[in-house]
């Protein structure tokens, strides 16, 4: 029998339970729950063997949008190496095989949440966008009369909640262009409380919606929080709408929790009349992994025309090393090989320029920009945009 690859994908349902074991001790979970987790990736399972399964990770094949449009990626998660083979360098083979298959024949960038920042920022990841979650107290909330109507939403809904997060999200650096398994990520409920969804709408025009779960402070109080999943708000009547929904909540309910840009409008909106807490902020990273295309691929001004040099140092992927120009106009980016007088810029540098969480200046100030200063305006002007995040966690 010929012998299998190195790194590849599951031979079979063995091969399958034997990874999804492995990350079910290393997460901590069942195995059972995560033998159904990794077989709903059906093919998008990647591991590394030897004699034995040693390690895996799993691929969400979606989209992030930046300038606007959906930029394919590959989702990177699950990334688990067995306990008594830590330490000798498995997962970083595993994450360079799969840095080169998907320079080879996946999408033109990688996005991935870091337990291990190192592991990825070695092999060119670096961070390039937020999530960020607020809390609010619900008695301080405002309760805003408004013209629109909230109403339960049911399972004929999903079409407008996913054109309602399209209409809204599109537009915001690092969201996700959800796939149906992130989607499904979305909507599941989990075992102890049901998932509550409602839209809010104008005669019958939907303007927003709110996907949440309520949990109780602790188990001898009745008094509980709203945890919301996904809030999407296209008006300020929607949001005022919302807002007040949440605080009808008020006589059993302390806070609410939501996910949200770091200077959202319903943010915003929320601070107006009580302090809002940032609990948690989370950070995920980017890999520009073949330059050209992802360059070429994502949306721009169509009101800036700029060109730019840069020299791009990348170790683990040496095709994307070297010279390249940068030419902006009518909204689209040309790449084209070669220029002279660039500055040198680390592809770490370029995921952060790319997702707009940094630009030129604080690129310097990180070390990823260095040399010719004299087209950081263009490169300013190109990459200019919203900070970067996204409400999932994957
Ligand atoms: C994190 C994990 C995948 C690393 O696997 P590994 O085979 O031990 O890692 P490697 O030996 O290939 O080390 C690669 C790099 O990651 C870093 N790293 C390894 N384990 C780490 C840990 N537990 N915490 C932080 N960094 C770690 C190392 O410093 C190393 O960098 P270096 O070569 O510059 O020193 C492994 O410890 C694991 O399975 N942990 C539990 C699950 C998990 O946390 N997965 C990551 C999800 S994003």
């Amino acid at each position: 029998m010929a012998q299998l690859p190195r790194y590849g994908r599951p031979d079979g349902d063995a091969d399958r339970r034997a990874y999804a074991a492995i990350v079910a001790q290393a997460f901590a979970g069942e195995a059972e729950l995560f033998e159904g987790w990794v077989r709903s990736f059906g093919d998008d399972v990647r591991v590394l063997r030897a004699e034995e399964l040693q390690a895996g990770l799993v691929i969400y094949r979606m989209g992030q949008f930046f300038g606007g449009v959906s930029v394919p990626t590959w989702g990177i998660a699950g990334v688990a190496v067995k306990p008594e083979l830590r330490s000798r360098g498995y997962a970083r083979e595993l994450m360079l095989e799969n840095l080169r298959e998907n320079f080879e024949s996946g999408p033109a960038i990688s996005t991935l949440y870091p337990a291990a920042p190192k592991l990825y920022r070695n092999l060119g990841w670096e961070y390039a966008g937020a999530r960020c979650m607020f809390a609010a107290n619900l008695s301080e909330l405002p309760v805003a009369e408004t013209e629109l109507v909230v109403r339960e939403a049911g399972p004929a809904d999903q079409e407008t909640i996913e054109e309602l997060y399209r209409l809204r999200h599109g537009y915001e650096n690092g969201c996700l262009d959800r796939s149906e398994l992130i989607w499904e990520r979305v909507r599941r409920a989990p075992r102890e409380t049901p998932l509550f969804g409602y839209i809010a709408e104008r005669d019958g025009g939907p303007e927003g919606y709110v996907l949440y779960t309520q949990k109780r402070q602790s188990a001898t109080s009745f008094r509980y929080d709203l945890l919301v999943r996904d809030l999407v708000c296209l008006t300020p009547d929607a949001a005022a709408a919302l807002l007040a929904f949440f605080a009808r909540h008020r006589s059993v309910a302390n806070r609410v929790q939501f996910y949200a840009a770091p200077d959202d409008p319903l943010a915003l909106a929320v601070a107006r009349t009580t302090e809002l807490s940032q609990e948690q902020r989370m950070q995920w990273m980017l890999r520009i992994v073949r330059v050209k295309d992802a360059l070429e691929s994502r949306g721009y001004s169509r009101h800036v025309s700029a060109r730019a040099v840069v020299h791009v140092v990348d170790a683990a992927l040496a095709e994307n090393a070297g010279d390249w120009t940068l030419d902006l106009a009518d909204g689209q980016m040309r790449v084209s090989r070669g220029g002279t007088g660039g500055a040198q810029l680390d592809v770490r540098g370029l995921a952060a320029l790319y997702s707009g969480s940094f630009g030129p200046a604080q690129l310097r100030a990180a070390g990823w920009l260095s040399g010719a200063s004299d087209q950081d305006a263009a490169l300013a002007a190109m990459f200019a945009g919203t900070a970067p995040w996204m409400p999932d966690f994957f």
